[in-house]
């Protein structure tokens, strides 16, 4: 855990950052334009059960900290199928007023890190194709468009198609 130039600290989620996780999720969520879910689901307990175990095996969920307050998460999970166990999906936040400023590359090279010391072999993500900002990020960490998928998201706002990303952390398979 190393504080930035910024002030903010990345590292796991704990029980007591559940609250304001949820406020942060809550208001990406309400800006309605870049995260798949339409509408917040969990309550502070959900999360705080959640949170007590963020770095595992399975699964990493980190926060970004300024002071108390939650300003970014990242959560990143290893495929259940027998045959994907190999690869992890993550998705991500930032709160409005901190984009721009590294926080998002500083939970990603952390979630780059996790997956190295797990040997996930591929991380995998899902974006919208006008996310302009996502899109440069996951392009500064290595990741490839590998497709598109149409109307693969049906939000109250209309059909929208997803651009499928992946970074292998091992040499590609040919
Ligand atoms: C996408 C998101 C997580 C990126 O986090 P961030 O903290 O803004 O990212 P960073 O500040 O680390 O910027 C990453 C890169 O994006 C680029 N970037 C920043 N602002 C940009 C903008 N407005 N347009 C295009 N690129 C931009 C920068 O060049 C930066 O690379 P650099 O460090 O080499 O300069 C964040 O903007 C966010 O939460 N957006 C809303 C929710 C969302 O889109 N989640 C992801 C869904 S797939």
């Amino acid at each position: 855990m190393t504080e930035t130039a910024d002030g903010f600290v990345v590292r796991p989620a704990g029980p007591a950052d559940a609250r304001s996780f949820l406020m942060l999720w809550r208001s990406v969520v309400g800006e309605g334009t870049f995260v798949r879910s339409d509408a917040v689901h969990g309550s502070v307990r959900t999360f705080r059960k959640r949170f007590r175990s963020s770095w595992t095996n399975e699964e990493a969920n980190l926060v970004a900290v300024h002071g108390d307050r939650v300003i970014g998460h990242l959560s990143v999970s290893r495929e259940e199928h027998p045959v994907t166990r190999h690869v992890a999906s993550l998705g991500m936040a930032v709160a409005p007023e901190w984009r721009g400023r590294g926080v998002g590359s500083a939970l990603m090279a952390e979630a780059m890190a996790w997956a190295r010391a797990h040997g996930v072999e591929k991380l995998a993500l899902s974006v919208y194709p006008d996310n302009q900002r996502a899109l440069a990020l996951y392009a500064k960490f290595g990741f490839v468009e590998e497709g598109r998928l149409t109307g693969h998201s049906r939000k109250s706002v209309g059909y929208r198609d997803e651009i499928v990303m992946g970074r292998w952390l091992i040499d590609p398979p040919t």
